[in-house]
């Protein structure tokens, strides 16, 4: 290996990044990846985008830190101007990190912060859903409804309460779509009831599942059932928009997809299109205004870094000036008109899901009953490295098994298709023939 990089997989050899040529990575032996995925549905305006380069290096120029404890900074005043700018005056307050993760940790902190001052002391608990995802470190892994990425660390997780997914092609209750009473959503009421809404802080959920459960989207009834429970309970609700926010879903922020309008939420990923590692914990007046000194009991060495949240702004403008939510708006409707014919045609696509820019594909062995293929395939990875070896980056799901209100539920093997928003027609057309092939070429071999 002839390096001494920690790597993902320590047993892997991983090709070296040499650059960037719109949505092709090129590694240092000249051999170009098509990213179909924004690397991890981060990058959404290409890897060489002259317009954000310029942006970062006239502020480097500047500035690119001064500690918040001290400081605030021209970049993030701008930026908290602009997300504000598209939210209803309920909303005041931006905190500006560094990753998905801690901007969630912000979150559910500002949470018990919240009550706490407020005189709700015990309110310390944090409902999140099954199949979720929401960051890594130890406090979110916590609230992760994702059982392969906290079985090694259950013994050092606090146990936090799970509600159902909206998971309606796999209905634990056995209902179908549109034809049901939410008890998807009602379960979260359940929970309420049976932990005391007096510990209960938060509720948090991502309005279109990433990781663990691709595409997965919510609906105007499931979210205005959440909202009303929320309220009912003195629950605060945290949308997740990490992966979902920033233009991913064809509007800035895919609650707008569902009418809904949370307490707090969170940004991440394609907020600086990764061009600078940075996430957003966005909140209402009342809720920064609870924190009865002033001072939230929280913060991070990099957090409000100047030249992150330029990047921020370099994205908004260039998406603004690019017209580019329109763009994934229209690319997203020929996306899944393509997926969907692939269903019809293959026995192998159980589900299409998802909004936008962001397109889940579920596979089963048989389409009838939904049986998925046996674990042990791992037909994830295969896909996934067949979509490689054909010169494509695509992203893959984390397939679980999860115990719903008593039903077992075991999903099929799921990925997803991110494409940048600055993808061409004919690029997209690419992705999805290469996407198309490599599927197949798998099939027959299994
Ligand atoms: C919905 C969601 N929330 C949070 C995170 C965590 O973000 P990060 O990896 O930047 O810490 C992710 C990452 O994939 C995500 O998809």
């Amino acid at each position: 290996m002839g390096h001494h990089v920690f790597t993902r997989d320590l047993t892997k050899d991983y090709p070296i990044a040499s650059h960037g040529e719109g949505i092709y990575i090129v590694d240092d032996k000249r051999r170009q990846i098509l990213d179909a995925c924004g690397g991890v549905v981060a990058v959404s305006l290409g890897y060489n985008n002259r317009f954000i380069e310029e942006r970062l290096k006239d502020q480097i120029d500047r500035l690119c830190f001064a500690h918040t404890g001290a400081f605030i900074n021209k970049p993030i005043i701008e930026l908290s101007d602009r997300i504000m700018s598209y939210l209803n005056s309920e909303f005041g307050k931006a905190y500006f990190v560094s990753g998905g993760s801690e901007a969630n940790e912000t979150a559910i902190k500002l949470a018990r912060q919240y009550w706490h001052d407020t005189g709700h002391k015990k309110k310390s608990k944090i409902v999140s859903r099954l199949m979720s995802y929401h960051g890594n470190s130890l406090g979110v892994l916590a609230i992760s409804g994702n059982p392969a990425r906290q079985k090694l660390y259950a013994p050092m997780l606090k146990h936090q309460p799970k509600a159902s997914p909206h998971y309606c092609y796999r209905c634990p209750y056995g209902k179908s779509e549109g034809k049901c009473s939410l008890e998807c959503a009602n379960s979260l009421e359940k929970i309420i009831q049976k932990e005391g809404k007096e510990k209960i802080a938060a509720f948090i959920a991502e309005p279109v599942v990433g990781a663990s459960c691709c595409g997965a989207e919510g609906s105007k009834e499931y979210f205005k059932r959440i909202r009303q429970i929320c309220d009912e309970n003195e629950v605060l609700l945290i949308l997740d928009e990490v992966m979902s926010g920033m233009g991913r879903t064809g509007r800035w922020f895919a609650a707008e997809h569902y009418d809904i309008v949370p307490d707090i939420f969170t940004l991440g990923k394609g907020i600086s299109s990764s061009y600078m590692p940075l996430a957003a914990m966005i909140c209402k007046d009342k809720i920064a205004a609870g924190i009865s000194k002033g001072a939230f009991v929280h913060g991070f060495t990099f957090s409000g870094h100047a030249l992150a949240a330029e990047a921020g702004n370099a994205v908004f403008d260039y998406i603004e000036k690019k017209n580019l939510l329109e763009k994934v708006g229209y690319g997203g409707a020929y996306l899944f008109k393509r997926l969907e014919e692939m269903k019809e045609k293959y026995p192998f696509i159980g589900d299409v899901r998802g909004l936008g820019y962001m397109a889940g594909i579920e596979f089963v062995k048989d389409k009838k009953t939904k049986e998925p293929f046996p674990d042990e395939l791992s037909l994830t990875a295969k896909i996934k490295a067949e979509c490689w070896k054909n010169g494509m980056l695509i992203f893959a799901g984390t397939r679980m098994k999860v115990n719903i209100e008593g039903n077992e539920v075991e999903q099929g093997d799921h990925v997803m298709l991110a494409p940048h928003f600055t993808t061409t027609q004919s690029e997209l057309e690419t992705i999805l023939d290469i996407f198309e092939t490599s599927v197949k070429d798998v099939m027959e071999k299994i």
